[in-house]
C-alpha cells in the first residue's frame, strides 16, 4: 500500500528564477511551477540578474514582471555593491533581505571585501543579510559580526570548516544561521567530476568526509536551501559553462530518501524546509497551504520537469517520494504533475 502524508508548504529562500533579463534560462512563470512541483509554495528570489537588483526601480520592474507570472508566493532579496545605500530605506519594506557576493559566482555580482562593515552599518537591520561567504572569507564575516551584530544567514554552506565557522560564531551567541544545499549533501566532488559542466556550481562540490561531517552536525544547521541555479544545456556545454545547478523539483524527494535511510527526523526535515525559513525570514504561514506527498520509491528524470532547463544533476537516482498535490491559500494549484494555478495568481510578499 503506498503511503500519503501532508507537509506544509515548503519555503525556499535561495533561488534564481532568472526574470527579467536571461528569461531563456527560467521565468517567473516555470521557477513558480518548478517550485510547485517540489512542494514549495513560498520561493525567495535572488537579486544577481542580468542588472543586478540594486534600485527601487530595478525592484520594481521584478515585481511587475512577478506579478503577472507567479503560481507560488514570491518574495525578493535585494543587492548591493556598496554603492546603493540611498536605496535601502526605499526598498526595505518590499524585500526580505539583503544578498552580499563575497567570493566570485555566475554574474560577477562581488563586492570589494574592504566595504563589507559599511554595508552591514548602512542595512536597517531587523531583514537579515545572506552573505555568499566561503571559508577564506570567514574571519572577515567573523570580525564584522562582531563589530555590527545584525542577523545574518550564511548561504549554501559546503565543507566542514565553514560549517565550523558558523557553529563557533553561533557559540559566541552571535545572530548567525545558515543553510545548506542538497547538492552539497548528495554530491561528491567525485560525482562532479563525472556530472562535468552539469557538477558546476559556487561553492563547488567537496569530499565524502565534508559531507559525512554535516550529516553529523544537522543539528546546527537551520535550513536546506535549494540554490536553484537553472542554465541552458547549450550554456552548461560550451568553452566557458556558468556555475550552477536546478534544485527546486528535487530537493523534497532527496530530502525524504534520507529520513528514510534515518539520517534525520521527521520534525528536522520540516523545520529545514518551512519551520525555520518562516522563522530567519519572517514569512508568514497558513494552515490551508499544504502538500501531499506520496512515499513511494520512483526516480528522477529530466522529462517531466517544470524548470525551464530541462536537466537536473540528481536524473537517474531513486529516491523515497515525489509530490502529488499542493494547495496554495486553501486553493489547489497542483495536481499529478500538472500546475492547475493561473499565471499571476501567487501572492508577491
Ligand atoms: O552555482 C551558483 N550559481 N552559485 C551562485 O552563487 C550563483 C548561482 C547562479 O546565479 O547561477
Ligand atoms: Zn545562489
Amino acid at each position: 500500500m503506498t503511503k500519503t502524508i501532508t507537509l506544509p508548504g515548503l519555503i525556499d529562500p535561495h533561488v534564481h528564477l532568472r526574470d527579467p533579463g536571461q528569461t531563456h534560462k527560467e521565468d517567473f512563470f516555470t521557477g513558480t511551477s518548478a517550485a510547485l512541483a517540489g512542494g514549495y509554495t513560498t520561493v525567495l528570489d535572488m537579486p544577481n540578474n542580468a542588472e543586478p537588483i540594486t534600485t527601487l526601480e530595478r525592484l520594481e520592474a521584478k515585481i511587475a514582471s512577478a506579478r503577472a507570472q507567479v503560481v507560488s508566493d514570491i518574495g525578493f532579496n535585494f543587492g548591493t555593491l556598496g554603492d546603493n545605500f540611498d536605496e535601502f530605506a526605499k526598498v526595505i519594506d518590499k524585500v526580505s533581505g539583503l544578498k552580499i557576493y563575497l567570493n566570485v559566482t555566475t554574474g560577477n555580482f562581488i563586492i570589494d571585501k574592504d566595504k563589507l562593515a559599511t554595508i552591514y552599518e548602512a542595512w536597517p537591520g531587523g531583514k537579515p543579510i545572506l552573505l555568499h561567504a566561503e571559508d577564506d572569507v570567514s574571519d572577515l564575516v567573523f570580525a564584522t559580526l562582531r563589530k555590527v551584530p545584525k542577523a545574518t544567514h550564511i548561504c549554501h554552506v559546503s565543507s566542514r570548516a565553514e560549517l565550523e565557522f558558523v557553529l563557533r560564531a553561533k557559540d559566541e551567541g552571535l545572530p548567525i544561521t545558515c543553510g545548506i544545499t542538497p547538492h552539497h549533501l548528495f554530491l561528491t566532488a567525485e560525482d562532479g567530476e563525472k556530472l562535468g559542466p552539469y557538477g558546476r556550481m559556487k561553492p563547488t562540490l567537496k569530499s565524502q568526509k565534508d559531507i559525512d561531517f554535516i550529516w553529523q552536525h544537522l543539528d546546527g544547521v537551520d535550513i536546506i536551501e535549494s540554490d536553484h541555479a537553472p542554465h541552458t544545456r547549450e550554456e552548461k556545454d560550451s568553452d566557458t559553462p556558468p556555475f550552477g545547478v536546478p534544485g527546486l523539483e528535487t530537493t523534497l524527494p532527496l530530502m525524504l530518501t534520507a529520513q528514510q535511510e534515518g539520517k534525520l527526523s521527521h520534525d528536522k526535515l520540516v523545520s529545514l524546509l518551512h519551520g525555520r525559513p518562516a522563522e530567519i525570514f519572517g514569512i508568514k504561514t497558513d494552515e490551508t497551504t499544504k502538500v501531499e506527498v506520496v512515499l513511494e520509491d520512483s526516480e528522477i528524470t529530466n522529462e517531466g520537469l517544470k524548470t525551464k532547463c530541462g536537466w537536473t544533476p540528481f536524473a537517474g537516482r531513486r529516491v523515497a517520494g515525489y509530490v502529488q498535490s499542493v494547495t496554495l491559500h486553501g486553493k489547489l494549484v497542483y495536481e499529478n504533475g500538472k500546475v492547475l494555478a493561473v499565471p499571476g495568481s501567487g501572492t508577491i510578499i
